[in-house]
């Protein structure tokens, strides 16, 4: 099929690549001609493993070319991918705007019948508005320019395998012309077994902000229980362990630590909270997991106190900057949360991440960022893992103990184990489990 995708973010590009991988015929575009001079060399404009060979491999093939000029991606196409931003507004509500303009380019460019796809998150009810658009923009066309919302799941870092092997791909169309297309869009995924679910189009909005909102409840939930194991001595992972092994809850997203980051959880639930306070139903439960999300890093801040006590004049080496590994990506970080809270508090700063560094330091010119996370240790007071990158797990914790001042380490990830920890002669305080302190090094 003939595919234009509006918008090169992380969704956009990762459809552009897997929809291409597909067999079909795709063009991206982006309104940012500096960014699709760099996608067109075969770099993406962000780290996503995989992705810049996929990329170069459709490319070279002819099934995937990029354009700055909307009308390409949309002239023929039978399916448009709307892929564009939506930023929280200063209330917190998704601001749209892109939206609206990406549509608008849709109805403008269209030259036949074709269909609109909603694949950012965004309130129930705007593929009602986006119809409306349609409609008014084109009545020649009346009836033959559908809108369909199809919901993106992909987590960043895992993005290509995600959007290839989705645990099951929604649809919400009004349509059956547009859902027969859909189905045949995404015919090669449902050949091998994946799961369509067809619902009305409000159903799939809907059902986004509910997936996104659920899995952030779970990691504040795991992080309030984390809270109450510190205070009487409990073992956090145990309890997800045990929660895990009811087929009814599932162990997965119940991982204690700093919290979730990243563009999707934060904005999301805050957007899904306004959306359904617009609605007239305060849906305070959202609000609750936002408010211990936050409290994640200040917990780390007091814990880092309890040993430490004065921060002013004190060096914290952060290790992991992005909001979670195999991204660059650094919004909405725990780490950069941290980072900057113990600026305010007086302390230095300095950083180490296998990908995220350049992106940190631009984003906080204070933090100093260095290459090798045995150099960021020299002279620090304290390590805090900020993110579970794999290549921690086998750090040195010898010679990082010998590059430290002063030999803590707070694990806002649980990525080690304390007796490791103990063994290397670090104070060791994770996230909700009992910590190795200075009485257990003396012993
Ligand atoms: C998320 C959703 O998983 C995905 O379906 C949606 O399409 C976009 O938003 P992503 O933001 O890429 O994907 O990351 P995800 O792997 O979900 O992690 C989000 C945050 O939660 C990260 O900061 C991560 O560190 C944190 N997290 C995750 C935890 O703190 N504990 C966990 O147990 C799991």
């Amino acid at each position: 099929m003939r595919v234009g995708v509006i918008g090169t973010g992380h969704v956009g590009l990762v459809s552009c690549a897997s929809l291409a991988l597909m067999g079909h015929q795709v063009v991206g575009c982006d309104s940012d001609p500096e960014k699709i001079s760099l996608i067109r060399s075969g770099v993406a404009p962000f780290y996503e493993p995989g992705l810049d060979d996929c990329l170069r491999d459709e490319m070279a093939s002819g099934r995937l070319t990029f354009t700055s000029d909307v009308q390409e991606a949309v002239r023929g196409a039978e399916v448009v991918f709307i892929c564009v931003g939506t930023p929280p507004r200063a209330s917190g509500e998704a601001n749209l705007l892109a939206i609206e303009q990406a549509v608008r380019q849709f109805a403008r460019y269209a030259t036949g019948p074709a269909i609109a796809v909603a694949k950012s998150t965004v309130p129930a009810g705007t593929a009602g508005r986006v119809q409306r658009v349609l409609l008014l923009e084109r009545p020649d066309l009346a009836g033959q320019l559908d809108v369909v919302s199809n919901p993106e799941f992909l987590r960043e870092g895992t993005a290509l395998e995600d959007a290839l092997h989705p645990d099951r791909i929604l649809v919400g169309a009004s349509s059956p012309r547009a859902l027969e297309t859909m189905r045949r869009l995404y015919e090669p995924l449902l050949n091998h077994g994946c799961k369509l679910i067809e619902t009305d189009i409000r159903t799939a909005e809907l059902a986004k902000h509910a997936c996104n909102a659920f899995l952030a409840l779970k990691i504040s939930y795991v992080n309030a229980l984390a809270r109450l194991c510190e205070k009487v001595g409990a073992d956090v992972v145990t309890i997800a362990d045990v929660m895990g092994a009811d087929a009814r809850i599932g162990r997965a997203f119940l991982n204690a630590g700093l919290g979730f980051g990243g563009y999707c959880f934060p904005k999301d639930i805050q957007a899904f909270e306004r959306l359904a306070a617009g609605l007239g139903y305060e849906f305070t439960l959202l609000r609750e997991v936002a408010r211990i999300n936050e409290e994640a890093v200040a917990a780390t801040i007091e814990k880092m106190r309890g040993v430490l006590w004065n921060l002013e004049d004190k060096r914290i080496a952060l290790f992991g900057l992005s909001f979670k590994p195999g991204t660059d990506d650094i919004r909405f970080a725990p780490a950069l949360a941290l980072a900057r809270r113990l600026i305010e508090d007086g302390a230095s700063v300095v950083g180490y991440d296998p990908q995220a560094g350049p992106n940190a330091k631009e984003e906080l010119p204070e933090l100093e960022v260095v290459l090798d996370p045995y150099e960021a240790a020299v002279k620090c007071h304290a390590v805090v893992i900020c993110t579970e990158w794999p290549e921690f797990r086998s750090l040195d914790l010898v010679r990082l103990r010998n590059a430290l001042i002063f030999p803590l380490v707070i694990d806002g990830r649980n990525l080690f184990d304390p007796s490791d920890m103990r063994a290397a002669g670090l104070l060791y305080y994770p996230t909700g489990r009992p910590p190795v302190e200075p009485d257990d090094l003396a012993s």
